[in-house]
């Protein structure tokens, strides 16, 4: 499988040139953002599209998120630009931010599921932004690995997942922000929050006013209003448990069980735990740099073996409903 290290500050023109290419002829590259690494394919082919689903073993009822170079081109993709859609726009791109908009007829059912819109985001990551300009065409990109599995966040997790059934991998070191993008819906007149991440809940009505939050986001999923939002996802292949802070005590007896069961014990943590766990991580306290390192963490732990992975629960405020989110749908 071809890997090609670009700087990702000053990608090299001729990787980019060359992914570009491919990206023309109908094939799939894998690329870096700034959340976590796509698979691209030409948003104008189906048949392009269409390897994306079956690469990736994921199900058509799933819509993709359409990448673009700026909200010029963003708008050429949707029927509507409300007055929400050009403040968020503003304000967050090139960033973590999806937009959900009504589709152009262009725009094929096959990327949308059928749905009457169109997700779209310019993300804020050099090689990206150059590989868009470059091949000058929009790229659908769902995160690179297999369904319901860990998303991305260096070239060498898309390699172990998806390694030999995609033409490149650009290499453009490992992911900033570490989640997936915030995906607020704007076709209606309140926006509505349809996959929280990294930009909080506060961030986004500073912009609009009110944002409406659908209780399930936290807990529970049905399959609308977001089709792709399935109860397990972003799942390491060990058994994921969270604990509360108060309940550490419970995790530790947990984890020493586990090992006397001769299982492989794995943790994330927000301070040292006395317990015999083989593989503890204690994560950052503070959500950005926590986010950064969680898939990072977690695809360690599925490397190291483990059996378990304990969780400890980080703060229910709105700047970790992200990562609340995601290690949520890990767990289930
Ligand atoms: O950070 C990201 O968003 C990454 C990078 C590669 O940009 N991409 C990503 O794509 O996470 P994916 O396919 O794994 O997730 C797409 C999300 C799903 O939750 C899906 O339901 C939602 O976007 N989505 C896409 N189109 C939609 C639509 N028309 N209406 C509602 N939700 C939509
Ligand atoms: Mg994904």
């Amino acid at each position: 499988m071809p890997i090609v290290r670009v700087d990702p500050f000053d990608p090299q023109p001729e990787a980019i040139a060359h992914a570009a290419n491919l990206l023309r002829q109908g094939r799939l590259v894998a690329f870096p953002t700034e959340t976590v690494y796509g698979l691209g394919a030409n948003a104008l082919d189906t048949n392009a599209v269409e390897q994306i689903f079956s690469v990736k073993g994921r199900p058509s009822y799933n819509p993709l998120i359409v990448h673009v170079a700026d909200a010029e081109a963003a708008r050429r993709l949707v029927s509507h630009w409300p007055e929400h859609a050009q403040r968020l726009a503003a304000a967050f791109w090139p960033g973590p931010l999806t937009l959900v908009l009504p589709k152009r007829p262009e725009v094929s059912d096959l990327i949308t599921a059928g749905l009457p819109s169109v997700a779209v985001r310019v993300p804020a990551h050099r090689v990206a932004l150059a590989l868009l300009r470059t091949a000058d065409l929009p790229v659908a990109a769902p995160s690179a690995n297999r369904f319901t599995q860990l998303s991305p966040t260096t070239a060498q997790h898309v390699e172990k997942a998806l390694g030999s059934q995609i033409d490149l991998i650009i290499d453009g070191g490992p992911t900033t922000v570490g989640i997936e993008s915030t995906v607020v819906d704007v076709a209606g007149a309140r926006p509505v929050l349809l996959r929280p991440g990294l930009l909080s809940i506060d961030d986004l009505a500073s912009i609009v006013g009110e944002i409406e939050v659908p209780s399930q986001h936290l807990v529970e999923e049905t399959p609308r209003p977001s089709p792709g939002m399935l109860h397990r996802h972003y799942a390491p292949r060990g058994e994921l448990h969270i604990f509360a802070p108060q309940h550490r005590d419970g995790a530790a007896l947990l984890a020493r069980q586990a090992v006397e069961a001769q299982r492989t014990v794995g943790a994330l943590l927000l301070s040292p735990l006395d317990a015999p766990i083989q593989h503890p991580i204690v994560m950052p306290d503070e959500p950005a740099a926590y986010a950064r390192m969680l898939y990072a963490g977690l695809h360690s732990l599925d490397d190291l073996g483990c059996d378990v992975i304990l969780v400890e629960q980080v703060p229910s405020t709105s700047a970790w409903v992200g990562v609340r989110d995601r290690l949520q749908r890990a767990s289930q």
